[in-house]
């Protein structure tokens, strides 16, 4: 425990109490908690006032009539396909801070004379903006998006056939994305930098401080269109510094895409590491998630 809150706040985030961890622009949004194994303890998700709350607590009963639901000033459920704890409250919406955008020198646009690139100059610890999305386990992907976009409210962003999708709950391409797998383990969770910059630094100081943290980066994914550089903290669990997220304002004139072809991980970077795809650990995990 110790060790993994050492670990994220050297990622950039700031502890408030022992274990709660804030963002710079979106308040605490990561709990650490003391646990058997490693894994998701609760999904907590943000309303914009109590009659969105009851809205959705209607929802639920509409969709299952013997959902065991606790609505007080918190909505409490567990999600149907997975048994997920679920803590939705009223929360207010991130402001995320205001930032110079730096000059960028293109052979054909030339936007920056007789000084250093601004990242060059940039000696503050990186600190990410927000928590951007998380993605997870599903025992059953077309149940769970089901669930998330019909009952929920999400918008379905991108589809891995059978396999998952990518799902959000504002303007961010994905703020959750599922995958098939035998328990709703975490695969990671993801940080939005200002940019690609802080990406690299953010990383680079991760690996000063241990080369073993080392994932999957830098690159670029194909899906959602942001940069990504993916590191372990010390409880197995990927942590991931990305920007430039694909922006969606509403679900008329997109039309979300099927990306079933197993070639859509990345648009650029190192080939993909096995350990990306099927955490060194994972096996111990479903075994001790199957015990429960
Ligand atoms: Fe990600």
């Amino acid at each position: 425990m110790d060790e993994t809150r050492e670990w994220y706040r050297a990622f950039g985030l700031t502890e408030h109490a022992p274990g709660a961890l804030a963002t710079r622009d979106g308040g605490v949004q990561l709990r650490l908690e003391d646990a058997p194994y490693r894994g998701i303890r609760r999904i907590g998700l943000g309303v914009d006032d109590p009659d969105d709350l009851a809205r959705l607590a209607a929802a639920l009963k509409a969709a299952d009539e013997g959902m065991e639901i606790e609505h007080g000033e918190t909505l409490r459920f567990r999600d149907p396909v997975d048994r997920l704890p679920y803590e939705i409250s009223v929360a207010p919406r991130y402001d995320a801070a205001s930032v110079d955008v730096p000059a960028v020198n293109r052979p054909s646009a030339v936007e920056r004379r007789d000084v250093p690139a601004d990242a060059v100059l940039r000696g503050s610890p990186v600190q990410p903006s927000n928590l951007t999305h998380f993605v997870r386990g599903t025992r059953d992907p077309v149940e769970s998006i089901r669930f998330h976009t019909e009952v929920l409210g999400f918008e379905l962003s991108d589809a891995l056939g059978d396999f998952g999708g990518f799902m959000r709950c504002s303007d961010v391409h994905h703020n959750m994305a599922v995958q098939k797998a035998p328990a709703a383990f975490l695969h990671h969770i993801s940080f939005e930098c200002d940019d690609v910059d802080e990406v690299g630094r953010g990383a680079a100081h991760m690996l000063e401080l241990d080369g073993d943290s080392h994932v999957w980066g830098l690159g670029r994914h194909a899906i959602g269109s942001n940069y990504f550089w993916y590191l372990r903290d010390p409880s197995g669990n990927f942590a991931e510094y990305s920007s430039d997220i694909d922006r969606i304002s509403s679900q008329d004139g997109y039309h979300p895409k099927d990306w079933n072809d197993g070639e859509s991980l990345s648009s650029w970077g190192p080939p993909v590491p096995i350990s990306f795809l099927a955490p060194p650990d994972i096996e111990e995990v479903f075994a001790a998630m199957a015990e429960g």
